[in-house]
């Protein structure tokens, strides 16, 4: 007897440590109600709730559900049209879009098209499981099946047979496969069976995603603590998966246009003759430039919200001879606070409580560059409002651009802050293991909203390093500490893509790498490829060597001022195509995946860096090293960007790549929008919009968009939108009447007709001349081409119309 009693206690404590796999149980009872469905398993609890006839919510639980707020979700269920139907072995939810069969013993989901394709399915003996407090849904694993998107990944467009990790990282030096980065975006969109569909994993923890690596029977995500909170999306394409998942977590707003512009960085110009005399370099060397960054360097002792009396004794003096040459300034700006009697923003920090706290009430303190400080807790809406505020010096100097760097949080040893501080997390508190991968996005959240209502309806620049899902509501983003190498070139524009695919549209790398010494030739084909980037930055590490355009040669000069100058012809193009951001979620660079989901060569290595800028050109970043590459033409027709050759698509080319001729091509039947040259974007670029139409033979549209480029007035109806069509069938295109009441700054139209027969061609019904003009559409050839190819000068038919405030329709027909 007292030998058992004595051994039954240590049996218990052996098997309390041992940890065990334990799946979510057979279904007890279940109910449904306003769309959602509640089930009560034998281990754990689900909740299903239909937000829109393409996505349906599922959350299960171990124990209790409790109220839970998101920070990537702002929208509530929307009333969706569902059935709901029991059978002995299962109960169905049906949308037009979805039709999730759950089967009862035990509780696993499956997900079909509405006609009954499979999409994807539990795992059928782990579904959703747990180990510990470790949370993970395991799914089938198919033959076939793709794996897309999950922000800011290295690795291959398509994920299969990878593994990821989220847990906001800065990893100086990162090498090309390393993982994690700075970014927690917890969203991919799978492939299978000719359909798409997205998962949304919405848990803050530390996250892994495996792709069916080390194992080839699932693919699962997982978090170490939380929920199991999952929205499941289907839409007939991926552009549409896209569409819902930026409805559920938020679109960006119109962004200056001055933002898309080049923007000039270093780590760090100073003092401020150093500042202006870059500016003037750009100005008398003709190179366009709207924004000049100011790094670390700027403050005193890296004291945020303060400046170097020295270096930058008269900032707004400064700043306002910026303006006067046409370029905005941009400040860094990073979360942590010096610990420093007499110091502002430390003091006041402290008096208001502002601080993240250890759960003894001491505050956290960590080494950044100023040395040991203490972090704003973003978690917590009175601290967003303290730091918002703060923002008020540097914007009455004249500041417009607002830089969040190092907020993973990063800090001296690593950055391992320790998982027990205490965030405020609206009121309900988190430890920082929940609260990590918001910090970052919360940061820039809380810079934006301030600095908004602080620039009295003008828009800022945000621009953040770390972030979580929805982050592109508040800031642009760049990839951080890239290096000067192909590889990390090649490697930006995947990562540029997948957050595309992931909601982040205004996305970039640091053009010509962060770390070691860029080559001329990398620098140059890297500003070509940065051309067609969404977010256009060169920026480099102090211990580096310079790297303006003009420091590399002439031929890399008149390399980077050809394709910058090419940049600001295609700002109205840019521009619109960021308004399609604003309005559906659709990115500005965009993989081939998104338009060409099931061509099998858009996934292969040598292919799947390529993109489509806009709806009209597509990109092949190609290394600098290569005078030729091969190029996938996907379905389509394609007019080459440099020589205006024409190609048939689904055809894989050889194409010139010499160090001034970035591949580039142009969808046939494409319309786009440019303008004249101009050496900062509000530069008057004459009053002339030129509509370059290619031959082709689909049907297509453009909506082409303009408005202030610099308040909020856009959202009261001030602007100016208008459809054009062209349609070969019809031979007509159509210039729709106006939307908005914004006025054009453009009085004239030349639609430039690219493939064209020589045709005879009506305007509104009147014939109408066509005058021939050279066009050279790139005007970056060929000077400095080593291959000496011939330079572009089409004649080509051109119309000319005025249209002085002509708000109505316009009809050329042929
Ligand atoms: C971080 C940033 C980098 C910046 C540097 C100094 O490394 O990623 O862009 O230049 O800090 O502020």
């Amino acid at each position: 007897m007292l030998l058992i009693t004595f051994i039954l206690p240590l049996m218990n404590n052996v098997n309390a440590q041992r940890s065990s796999n334990k799946s979510l149980g057979n279904l007890v009872t279940h109910e449904f109600m306003d769309n959602t469905l509640m089930l009560k398993t034998d281990y754990g609890k689900a909740s299903v709730t239909v937000y829109d006839e393409g996505i349906i919510r599922v959350r299960i639980v171990k124990d209790d559900f409790i109220e839970k707020f998101s920070y990537a979700v702002e929208v509530k269920p929307l009333n969706a049209k569902v059935t709901f139907t029991e059978e002995t072995k299962k109960l169905i939810l049906q949308t037009s879009l979805i039709r999730l069969e759950i089967n009862r013993n035990p509780v696993r989901f499956v997900f079909y098209s509405p006609d009954g394709v499979l999409l994807n399915e539990d795992d059928p003996s782990f579904g959703t499981s747990w180990i510990g407090t470790e949370v993970t849904t395991y799914k089938t694993l198919h033959k076939g099946e793709r794996f897309l998107g999950l922000g800011e990944k290295t690795g291959n467009l398509d994920r299969r047979g990878s593994a990821y990790c989220n847990w906001n990282t800065d990893n100086p030096r990162y090498g090309p496969a390393d993982d994690p980065l700075y970014v927690t975006i917890p969203f991919y969109i799978g492939v299978l069976n000719d359909q798409v569909y997205g998962i949304f994993f919405d848990n803050t923890h530390r996250s892994q995603f495996n792709f069916g690596a080390s194992n080839d029977r699932f693919s699962s995500f997982g978090a170490d603590d939380g929920e199991m909170d999952y929205y499941f999306i289907h839409d007939t394409n991926m552009s549409g998966i896209i569409g819902k998942y930026t409805w559920l977590t938020g679109r960006m707003s119109m962004p200056p246009l001055w933002s898309l512009g080049f923007q000039q960085c270093r780590w760090g110009y100073f003092p401020d003759t150093e500042v202006l005399n870059i500016a003037r370099n750009f100005r008398e060397k003709k190179i366009p430039l709207d924004v000049l960054y100011l790094d670390i360097h700027y403050m005193d002792a890296y004291k945020i919200f303060t400046w170097h009396p020295a270096r930058f004794s008269n900032p707004a003096k400064m700043i306002n001879d910026l303006k006067l040459m046409g370029i905005h300034t941009t400040v860094i700006i990073d979360p942590g606070i010096k610990v420093e009697q007499g110091y502002e923003a430390y003091e006041d920090g402290v008096k208001r409580d502002v601080f993240a706290k250890f759960p003894d009430g001491k505050l956290y303190s960590a080494q950044v560059w100023p040395g040991w400080c203490y972090f704003p807790d973003f978690t917590k809406p009175t601290v967003r409002q303290w730091w918002g505020n703060k923002f008020d010096g540097l914007v009455k100097s004249g500041v417009e651009g607002f830089w969040n760097d190092m907020n993973e949080i990063a800090s001296w040893g690593g950055g391992f802050t320790p998982d027990l501080v205490d965030f405020n997390w609206e009121g309900e508190h988190a430890t920082y293991r929940q609260a990590k991968n918001v910090y970052g996005m919360l940061m820039a959240k809380s810079t934006f909203e301030g600095t908004k209502k602080l620039m009295n309806n003008r828009r800022p620049l945000i621009l953040t390093r770390a972030g979580y899902a929805g982050l592109q509501r508040y800031t642009a983003l760049w990839t951080g500490d890239n290096q000067s190498t192909e590889e990390h070139m090649m490697l930006g524009t995947r990562i540029v893509n997948s957050l595309g695919l992931s909601g982040v549209s205004f996305a970039g790398v640091d053009v010509g790498g962060f770390g070691q010494d860029a080559t001329p030739s990398l620098f140059a084909r890297w500003i070509s490829i940065g051309t067609f980037t969404p977010f256009f930055r060169s920026h480099s590490s102090y211990n580096t060597r310079q790297a303006e355009p003009w420091t590399f040669g002439e031929e890399v000069e008149s390399i980077c001022r050809d394709y910058i100058s090419f940049r600001y012809k295609m700002l109205p193009y840019i521009y619109s195509a960021f308004h399609q951001s604003v309005v559906d979620g659709m990115p500005v660079s965009r993989s081939l995946a998104i338009d060409h989901t099931f061509d099998d060569k858009v996934y292969l290595s040598i292919y799947q860096q390529q993109y489509m800028f806009g709806p009209a050109f597509m990109v092949a970043p190609v290394e600098s090293t290569k005078a030729l590459t091969k190029v996938y033409l996907p379905a389509g027709n394609w007019y080459d960007l440099h020589n205006g050759k024409y190609y048939k698509g689904t055809n894989e080319i050889i194409a010139e790549s010499v160090l001034n001729q970035l591949p580039v091509y142009v969808k046939a039947g494409s319309i786009i929008p440019l303008q004249k040259g101009a050496q900062y974007s509000s530069e008057i670029p004459g009053d002339t919009l030129f509509l370059h139409v290619f031959a082709g033979k689909e049907a297509s549209s453009f909506d082409y968009y303009e408005d202030d480029g610099i308040t909020y007035d856009y959202l009261k109806n001030i602007f100016y939108t208008r459809r054009i069509t062209y349609d070969p069938v019809m031979k007509e295109i159509t210039i729709e009447p106006v939307t908005g009441s914004f006025t054009s700054k453009f009085k004239v139209i030349e639609v430039l007709l690219h493939g064209f027969a020589n045709e005879k061609f009506k305007f509104n019904g009147l014939d109408i001349q066509t005058q021939k003009t050279e066009v050279d559409l790139l005007n970056a050839l060929p000077e400095t081409d080593p291959l000496s190819i011939e330079p572009f000068h089409q004649k080509l038919p051109v119309l000319k119309f005025s249209i002085n405030n002509d708000k109505g329709k316009m009809l050329v027909k042929w």
